[in-house]
């Protein structure tokens, strides 16, 4: 009854998924497939024994950070040969017409800018999801993959036993141009590309993230015994049957002409597409004739690539001018005669670095090629050396900085140039503050880069912990402002008291100090004051803080600049030290024991078991061996490690008893008994 009523429950939510995530026709409202969703969720929870790792209720993902499982591939995955003009097209055409010696199909689908993967499905269940990896062997992203809502974990209709499918993974622009948004308000790296984005995000290791991510995927070659059709569009159309998402721009072509047109139509509608793409694929159709064709070591004579010409435009340089960001590196940018590009006008290009200017040889009033390809900032490939009249001045990386003036220095081993004058340079200032209130920082409303230039120039804000000295008659007697704005970051600043120590370390803005580091730090040395005489080597000894990161730390702290201002803080009331919840993991308990994590929890986050071991005297390893003590298993444990843990007899524990053996308190959960085996 429950069990058909939970099976029921699932058929309809995957339907909805294909109808939404597929075809793009949802028939029913977001609301009701989250009441659908959380309905499923509370009975799965109840009945522990249904469990299925297919579930729509698995796509949200989890908290598994144990690293990716190398698997080999059973077929390789080879990569196409690339064309990048007609007369090359041609040639093809003709190597394939001779290797046939009769008539024949080509299919041409759009290439695809993403990640390929290869799943792996048996009796209708999505099993593996791996990696390309080198060809010969690939990451298992499974637990990731499950994430992406228009992949089906089980699929409809008549399909062999066994198969594996390849397609691509993709980030569609607008998620890609929104987390781009979030990177650079919290300083970090910027993706260059939806590619690289997607398959940044695929090696994420908490697939709860890769949720977030939004990605889709296309599907475009199926592999196996007994396939379907004797044709490729054929097993194409029959795979959207039982679930997958192919490309609408899909044609079989009979001549040369029609894959010229379809070159010709799709070079321009791909801009109108959500994601990216930068070429044609051409596949010779039947089945058998690819056989006879077959394939050289590195890809099939029956297919073959097109590559779209990067838009290029020729403009002028104008000027360069150089940016100073949050931790003081210095940006270099181009300024240009306005050029149309791809569809934007593009009046500025970013020049990387000084090695960048070099190699260019750029001399200002050059006529220089800007190209965007699949990157949103435009970059210039090159100078027009022949376009060359008269010679301007050739540019030099500037020596100090354009802001405050001082001598600019370098780091060994780093391309980016630094202002060193971290406490007095007016954008490092304000960029710290920003920083600081930032949401994953202390998280206060009402401050935004507006606002703290305000103040800075007001004099109001001079320093991060001048933030809790705001007083409301100075703020609303700033014109800009206003009453209502007053209390407003008041009532933020006064908030951001109780935000947890280890977020102060993180919105501190010590640079190379992210999120992570910052609770590692704070796990670690559990108040400021430790952290503040950590020396150099009591900070490499904690686990993944290299020499780079221990040296700024230090170098942080040495700066009484920076051990005033904490001090101010640490009078306005912030968090200082680990809460007692945290602090109260801390013991021998697990003194010389060495602990594999695997799996994912519900109580606390791997992270934080992580720090209990290491807080209680014992060792997190990443794999399991005959040295191992126990196993920390949660759900959804790999299944090599099981295994493994099962030959070599090494005890499982859940998280239940793992925290009863740190005498930690638990919420009583039924499902949970103690050792598994
Ligand atoms: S077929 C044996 N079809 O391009 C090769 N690949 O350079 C089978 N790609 O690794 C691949 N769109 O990641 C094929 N419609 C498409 C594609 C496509 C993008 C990627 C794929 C592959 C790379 C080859």
């Amino acid at each position: 009854m429950i069990k058909s009523q939970i099976e029921s429950l699932r058929c309809e939510l995957e339907q909805h998924n294909f109808n939404y995530y597929v075809l793009s026709a949802p028939t029913i409202s977001d609301f009701d497939f989250d009441a659908k969703l959380k309905q499923l969720q509370e009975l799965e929870a109840a009945y522990p024994e249904f469990y299925d790792p297919n579930s729509p209720t698995q796509r949200v993902g989890s908290d598994n950070v144990s690293g990716f499982e190398q698997v080999p591939h059973v077929y390789p995955m080879l990569s196409l040969g690339n064309t990048y003009s007609e007369g090359e097209v041609q040639d093809y055409y003709e190597r394939v017409r001779k290797g046939l010696n009769e008539d024949f199909e080509l299919v041409c689908e759009l290439k695809y800018d993403g990640t390929s993967i290869s799943l792996t499905y048996e009796n209708g269940l999505m099993v593996r999801a791996v990696t390309r990896g080198d060809g010969e062997k690939g990451d298992d992203v499974t637990a990731n993959v499950k994430t992406i809502r228009s992949i089906p974990l089980r699929l409809k209709g008549d399909f062999p036993e066994l198969f594996e499918i390849r397609g691509e993974i993709l980030m569609p622009w607008s998620v890609f141009e929104e987390l781009n948004r979030e990177r650079e308000e919290q300083e970090e790296q910027l993706f260059a590309n939806p590619r690289n984005a997607a398959s940044g995000t695929l090696k994420l290791q908490n697939s709860k993230t890769v949720a977030s991510r939004k990605l889709d995927a296309y599907f475009y070659y199926l592999l196996g015994e007994n396939l379907p059709s004797e044709i490729h569009s054929g097993n194409l159309k029959v795979v959207h049957s039982w679930g997958f998402k192919i490309s609408e721009a899909t044609k079989v072509c009979k001549s040369l002409e029609e894959v010229f047109s379809f070159i010709k139509y799709w070079d321009v509608e791909r801009k109108n597409l959500p994601v990216a793409t930068d070429g044609i694929v051409l596949k010779v159709n039947s089945l058998n004739q690819q056989k006879n064709l077959g394939f050289t070591a590195k890809s099939p004579r029956w297919a073959i690539a097109y590559k779209f010409q990067a838009e290029k435009a020729v403009t002028r340089l104008n000027s360069v001018s150089y940016q100073v960001g949050r931790t003081g590196a210095v940006t270099p940018v181009a300024n240009l005669d306005p050029v149309l590009l791809s569809g934007t006008t593009v009046k500025r290009a970013s020049l990387h670095n000084a090695d960048i200017i070099a190699s260019l040889d750029l001399h200002i009033g050059d006529m220089v090629f800007v190209e965007k390809g699949g990157e949103i900032i435009p970059k210039i490939t090159a100078v027009d050396k022949d376009a060359r009249i008269l010679i301007g001045d050739k540019v030099q990386f500037i020596k100090s900085c354009p802001e405050c003036g001082a001598a600019l220095v370098r780091f060994e081993g780093e391309a980016a140039h630094y202002c060193p004058n971290e406490n007095a340079c007016p954008p490092q200032i304000k960029g710290k503050m920003e920083h600081f209130v930032s949401r994953k920082a202390m998280n206060i409303d009402g401050l935004g880069s507006e606002t703290i230039n305000l103040l800075y120039q007001n004099r109001l804000l001079q320093n991060i912990a001048d933030i809790y000295e705001l007083k409301i008659p100075d703020l609303s007697r700033l014109e800009r402002l206003g009453t209502k704005s007053a209390y407003n970051i008041k009532d933020g600043a006064e908030k951001s008291r109780e935000v947890p120590f280890e977020r102060v370390v993180f919105a501190l803005g010590i640079r190379f100090v992210g999120e992570t580091i910052a609770k590692k730090l704070a796990f670690a040395f559990k108040n400021i004051e430790a952290l503040e005489k950590a020396t150099l080597e009591e900070l490499v000894a904690v686990d993944e803080i290299g020499e780079r990161i221990a040296q700024s730390v230090v170098r942080y702290f040495e700066d009484p600049t920076n051990v005033e201002m904490v001090n101010r803080l640490k009078s306005a009331g912030l968090q200082m030290s680990l809460s007692d919840e945290k602090l109260q993991a801390h013991g021998e308990a697990l003194a010389g024991l060495s602990i594999v994590i695997s799996g994912s929890f519900s109580l606390h986050s791997r992270d934080e078991y992580k720090a209990m071991i290491e807080m209680n005297g014992g060792k997190n390893v990443g794999s399991v061996s005959s040295k191992t003590s126990f196993i920390l298993a949660g759900e959804n444990m790999g299944p090599e490690k099981l295994k493994k843990a099962e030959k070599l007899g090494v005890k499982l524990i859940v998280e239940k008893t793992f925290l009863s053996m740190l005498q930690i308190e638990t919420p009583l959960l039924d499902s949970q008994q103690g050792v598994l085996f």
